[in-house]
């Protein structure tokens, strides 16, 4: 069996100049393949909101949803680092209520959390919670829970000044104890900048070819989430063909009186 992936592995990479890879998943099955395929970091995101649940964005999403996905994802997983995406008002509110929520998560199953933006709040929030444990992976750029005051999906640090202003807080997250950060929706120039200058394995979501891992909605990848695909978003698959081909099919033949067949019955 492979050996598991730590947050030392992940240094190591930094070091070394090897990419990783991060897939998000939100249940058992494809938790167990990605893990099979040797995806390096599961991601439980709030994209589950989405994808998975049908909301119109991450905010809508809550901590119990985002435990029943963990505890289901954790279990499929024995190598990759399990990292669960900390919903919009559970880390909030005050440090206790934070901490809590952080640590069920690690109870579930996850080998770490994900937490979004910066301000001096998320910055002990950060501290506190690595204090304790719980290894935190950051999150810059385009914040998704934050669509309102950001005034909707637009592209972060269009300038040096806007770059400068992120590597800032990127080396504020680090300091506080973040084992990585994702970078969202910022141009290519701006990603390597920051991946340059963080001691920290940066990950690209929408950040270019020069940070040290990419991540990806897995339903964008297999071509199953059909709403809207993001610009840097690859798809690998048709999943949406393969479900709607065998669910068409499925009808046809009991319809047809072809199932089930005399092998499929006792
Ligand atoms: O929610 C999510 O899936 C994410 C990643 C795409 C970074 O935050």
């Amino acid at each position: 069996m492979a050996k598991k992936i730590t947050v030392k592995t992940l240094q190591k990479y930094k070091e070394s100049k090897e990419k990783f890879s991060v897939l998000t998943a939100y249940d058992y099955s494809t938790a167990k393949y990605l893990d099979q395929a040797g995806i390096d970091i599961i991601l439980i995101g709030d994209s589950l909101a989405m994808v998975a649940l049908g909301y119109k964005n991450t905010n809508a999403i809550g901590i119990e949803e985002m435990s029943i996905f963990t505890k289901a994802v954790a279990k499929g997983v024995e190598t990759a680092m399990v990292i669960t995406d900390m919903p919009f008002m559970s880390y909030h509110t005050d440090i206790s209520t934070a901490i809590l929520n952080c640590g069920n998560m690690i109870k579930y199953g996850a080998n770490g959390v994900k937490i979004e933006g910066y301000n001096d709040y998320i910055l002990e929030v950060i501290k506190r919670c690595t204090d304790s444990g719980i290894p935190v992976m950051g999150h810059l750029g385009f914040t998704p829970q934050f669509l309102n005051t950001l005034g909707g999906y637009r592209i972060q640090g269009k300038n040096q000044e806007a770059s400068e202003k992120i590597l800032y807080q990127a080396k504020q997250l680090e300091k506080a104890g973040v084992f990585s950060i994702v970078l969202e929706m910022v141009p290519q120039e701006c990603g390597k900048f920051i991946t340059e200058n963080v001691q920290v394995p940066t990950i690209s979501c929408g950040a270019g070819k020069y940070c040290d891992a990419q991540v990806l909605v897995s339903d964008d990848l297999f071509g199953k989430f059909s709403d809207f695909t993001p610009k840097f978003a690859r798809k690998y698959g048709d999943m949406k063909s393969l479900i709607c081909d065998c669910a068409k099919r499925f009808n046809e033949d009991l319809k047809n009186g072809n199932f089930p067949s005399e092998n499929e019955v006792f």
